[in-house]
């Protein structure tokens, strides 16, 4: 279990990031994070993983205070995905970056090598084992830190913005990765603009707006119609779009909404009507 017992943080400089947050999330949730630029939200899973300690109010994780735990001790807990990898990666080799992880939280080196392939396997980078994170790809290196991270297997894993320059294939994957630590009932955290991905996976959506949580609610809730979408200025997807026409023409669509393209296509061609235009 997550608090948030009353969390503000203001950045020395004087910036009030969060603003009075307070909130729950139970083990085995999978909870999607929106918000416009700059609303909070990488201060907020900050302050999950102990990295950012509150001004005021408390984060209590696994009834941990994390106000008196260190970031190595909450690391055992909490894997925390940093929005630009860069931050995070600092070993000289891929393996090396998983290594150290795995050595963090007590894995014996026997059974490193073993959990490194495996773990880079899941990740399509098992040709990069050797070579330098620093020589990857954009897209590489944020896979190199997810790796490093769910080696871990903590039981809360955050990812912030974990499709951000990936292909649709690593995108896909990663999906797959998040899906499988939501069956094994991890707590998962992601905070995406992505709306295809939490309609698919999410079972909670949290909206933040100038360091509040402005809506908390269901995906069916938050999705119901364009207004939330909107507000932070995020693209719905054409699947939504049409389960709201459907909604208007009184046709409930279940979810996931999935998009029989043919069907659709016939749908269309049926309907149209030619209109004869007399151009003068
Ligand atoms: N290191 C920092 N020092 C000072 N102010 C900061 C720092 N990091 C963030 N802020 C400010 O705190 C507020 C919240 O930032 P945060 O990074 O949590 O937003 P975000 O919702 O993750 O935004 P984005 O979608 O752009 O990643 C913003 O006003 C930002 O300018
Ligand atoms: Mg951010």
């Amino acid at each position: 279990m997550i608090e948030f017992n009353s969390v503000s943080y203001q950045y020395p400089d004087g910036a009030l990031a969060l603003n009075n947050v307070s909130l729950r999330i139970k083990d085995g949730a999978f909870v999607a994070i929106l918000g416009k630029n700059g609303a909070g939200k990488t201060t907020f899973v900050k302050c999950i993983n102990g990295l950012i300690k509150p001004t005021k109010g408390s984060v209590i994780v696994d009834h941990l205070n994390t106000r008196n735990e260190s970031v190595a001790q909450m690391a055992k807990r909490v894997g925390l995905v940093f929005q630009n990898s860069d931050n995070q990666l600092f070993a000289s080799s891929v393996k090396d970056e998983l290594d150290f992880s795995l050595k963090n939280v007590g894995i014996p080196e026997t059974e490193r090598e073993e959990t490194i392939d495996e773990t880079l396997r899941t990740l399509n980078l098992t040709g990069f084992k050797e070579k330098s994170p620093f020589l990857l790809s954009g897209g590489e290196r944020k896979r190199v830190a997810f790796a490093s991270l769910i080696c871990m297997d903590q039981n809360i894993f955050i990812a912030d913005e974990p499709t951000q320059g990936q292909d649709e294939i690593q995108r896909k994957n990663i999906e797959l990765l998040l899906q499988k630590m939501q069956e094994k009932r991890k707590t998962v955290i992601v905070i995406t603009h992505d709306v295809d991905f939490i309609t698919r996976l999410a079972t909670r959506v949290l909206i933040f707006d100038e360091g509040r949580i402005m809506i908390d609610g269901s995906v069916d809730d938050m999705f119901k119609s364009s207004r939330v979408l909107d507000l932070i200025h995020v693209q719905p997807t054409q699947e939504l779009m049409l389960k709201w026409l459907l909604q208007e023409k009184g046709i409930t669509a279940s979810r996931p909404f999935s998009l029989d393209q043919e069907a659709l296509v016939a749908t269309i061609v049926d309907k149209i009507k030619v209109k004869k235009v007399n151009v003068n």
